[in-house]
């Protein structure tokens, strides 16, 4: 519809109902089913974590709880607000996906957990992801020790993006 607000403004208009449904224990999917698969999927944590749209902040507090350096933005003040006010000790920071505040390469890992379908220009947050973090589009190796339940595993692999998936098929 013609009158209807952009997505980040109709995202600043639902930010005060946002923080308290999103911080509602056991309310949406993050609390029920995505929160723990999400973050077993990500690398150690490196240098710089980005989170993009990153709402009142909760993935942020997960990520630092989980030893990553993490800097979080989001394009609504008042979001951010919440962010802050939740973890002062956070740097959140107003910002478009689309035209992040980071040098290239500045991070190793980006993630947009619940948030590229609300970015009005998603492919711009994509390539903007990958302008701050090349390791995703770098091929290169790695070796990964873990250990869990008095098991050890060393994992010796090869990190590809996706693109080089799809382009070998
Ligand atoms: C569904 S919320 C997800 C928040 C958070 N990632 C979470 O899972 O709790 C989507 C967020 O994307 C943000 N957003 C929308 N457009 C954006 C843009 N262009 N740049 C950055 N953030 C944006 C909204 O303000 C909102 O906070």
């Amino acid at each position: 519809m013609a009158d209807d607000p952009s997505l980040s403004a109709g995202w600043e208009a639902a930010a005060h109902d946002w923080a308290k449904w999103a911080r509602a224990p056991g309310n949406d999917s993050y609390w029920r089913f995505h929160r723990e698969p999400f973050f077993s999927l990500l690398p150690r944590p490196g240098r710089l974590t980005i989170d993009i749209g990153c709402g009142e902040g909760r993935v942020a507090r997960d990520l630092k709880a989980l030893g990553h350096n993490v800097v979080a933005v989001d394009v609504s003040p008042t979001m951010v607000e919440y962010a802050k006010a939740a973890d002062p000790s956070m740097k959140v920071l107003v910002a478009d996906a689309a035209r992040l505040p980071f040098d290239d390469s500045a991070a190793d890992l980006a993630v947009a957990f619940m948030s590229l379908h609300d970015v009005e220009d998603m492919p711009g947050a994509i390539r903007e992801a990958g302008r701050v973090d090349t390791s995703y589009l770098e091929s290169h190796r790695y070796h990964d020790s873990i250990e869990r339940a008095g098991l050890r595993m060393t994992f010796n692999s090869r990190h590809w993006p996706l693109e080089a998936y799809f382009r070998a098929l």
